[in-house]
């Protein structure tokens, strides 16, 4: 696929689309894990709110699982700037569905489930778009890294960490170039887990811009004292 050639110069302000139409299942709660509280709000409410402060950020597009029942009770979900969609199966099938209605050239797309994302780490991914070429935040692989044997708890070998990094959100890419991506991969029966797995399917190139290690994703029940933390620690910095 051929890599877009659009430049931020003709737009200034951009779409982020949430897929937040997850049910959360590592979280062995009875609510999905972007309504659980942390502090006074939810972790969804938290994301939201982090985008919305943004100056480049003017549209939010939220897709909600077909059963949610509880996003349109939050006081955030009267404000002028978002719109739901449905999701769909898989992650990448309700960005696909919030694509359809997305308003700029290029849209970031971030986890429902990573409230404490940094407004200088979106803009330090936002500058990519005077590049042509999208990317993500992501962050460096610490640990010493091991691939196991297929279908077995036993090592194979060990990774060169030094070329290994975490994916992270938010993911900017342009908007065209990534619906063209994820398009493909559903067409071909791909499911990917994020959408630059999409777009490196398709031959895109994707920059990875280095995050702040607090913008962690909510998945299992201890993230949730960890993300109060960072929380209450950045907000200590303002
Ligand atoms: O399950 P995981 O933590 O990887 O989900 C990442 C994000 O994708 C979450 O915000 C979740 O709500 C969302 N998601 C979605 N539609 C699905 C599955 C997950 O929007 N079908």
């Amino acid at each position: 696929m051929e890599e877009s050639k659009t430049s931020s110069n003709a737009t200034s302000s951009f779409t982020a689309v949430i897929p937040a139409a997850g049910i959360g299942s590592r979280m062995q709660s009875d609510v999905p894990k972007q309504y659980l509280k942390i502090l006074d709000s939810t972790i969804i409410e938290h994301t939201i709110e982090r985008l919305i402060q943004h100056p480049r950020i003017d549209q939010i597009v939220v897709a909600l699982h077909p059963d949610d029942a509880v996003f349109n009770t939050l006081p955030i979900a009267k404000n002028d700037w978002l719109t739901c969609v449905v999701g769909g199966n898989n992650r990448c099938d309700s960005v696909l569905n919030g694509l359809q209605i997305c308003q700029s050239e290029w849209v970031l797309v971030h986890d429902a489930a990573r409230p404490c994302v940094r407004l200088a780490d979106i803009e330090k991914l936002l500058a990519l778009a005077n590049t042509g070429t999208g990317g993500i935040l992501a962050r460096k692989a610490t640990d010493t890294m091991k691939r196991a044997l297929p279908q077995r708890e036993t090592v194979d070998k060990t990774e060169d960490r030094n070329s290994l990094w975490h994916a992270l959100t938010p993911q900017f890419f342009p908007t065209v170039q990534l619906r063209d991506a994820l398009n493909a991969c559903a067409q071909g029966g791909l499911t990917v887990t994020d959408e630059a797995s999409a777009i490196e399917q398709t031959g895109g190139t994707v920059t990875l811009v280095e995050g702040a290690i607090d913008n962690i994703k909510v998945t299992l029940p201890l993230d949730l004292a960890l993300a109060e933390f960072y929380l209450t620690q950045q907000s200590k910095e303002q």
